[in-house]
């Protein structure tokens, strides 16, 4: 029922603690408030970056194009090093900020909160960016684009 509710597709990234990056796909990004301006992602616990994600200062929404279909679909592949390959430049917290997204969305993370076999990360927007194209969906368990 949920896979009838279409959505975007972002690669969430950090930091580890050790300073490798992390980043996993996430559609499951939500604006909440305006002001102040928030945001909020779910994060299965079971996820490799869940925990970089719940200790490091923020993280960054790379909202990603109709063109990123495989970039969609190389973070959430297991066992790899995600990054290798793909470009990026670092946000102003040292963030990966993927080339060629729609928008980016630098966060500081404000609260957590127990969802079950994900937490939910509330994050506080600290600088946005935005490109023009059109954007890659998710829908039915499959990616789809706008039509014109
Ligand atoms: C289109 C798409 C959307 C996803 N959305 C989420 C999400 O919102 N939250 C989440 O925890 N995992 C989401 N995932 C799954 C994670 O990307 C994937 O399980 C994770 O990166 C696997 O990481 P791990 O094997 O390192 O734990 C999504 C995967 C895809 C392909």
């Amino acid at each position: 029922m949920l896979g009838r509710f279409p959505s975007g597709v972002s690669v969430v990234t950090t930091r580890a603690a050790d300073g490798t990056d992390q980043g996993m796909t996430v559609s499951a990004f939500s604006s909440v408030s305006l002001e102040p301006p928030l945001i909020l992602i779910c994060i299965e616990k079971s996820a490799s970056a869940h925990g970089a994600l719940t200790t490091a200062n923020g993280f960054v929404v790379n909202v990603l194009s109709a063109k990123q279909e495989q970039v969609a679909r190389r973070f959430a592949i297991v066992d790899i090093d995600r990054f290798e390959g793909v470009g990026f430049t670092r946000s102003s917290q040292g963030f990966a900020i993927l080339d060629d997204v729609l928008a980016v969305i630098e966060c500081d993370r404000v609260s957590m909160f127990d969802g079950g076999d994900h937490t939910i990360i509330l994050g506080e927007v600290e600088t946005t960016r935005a490109d023009n194209g059109t954007p890659l969906l998710y829908y039915r368990g499959g990616y789809a684009q706008l039509e014109h």
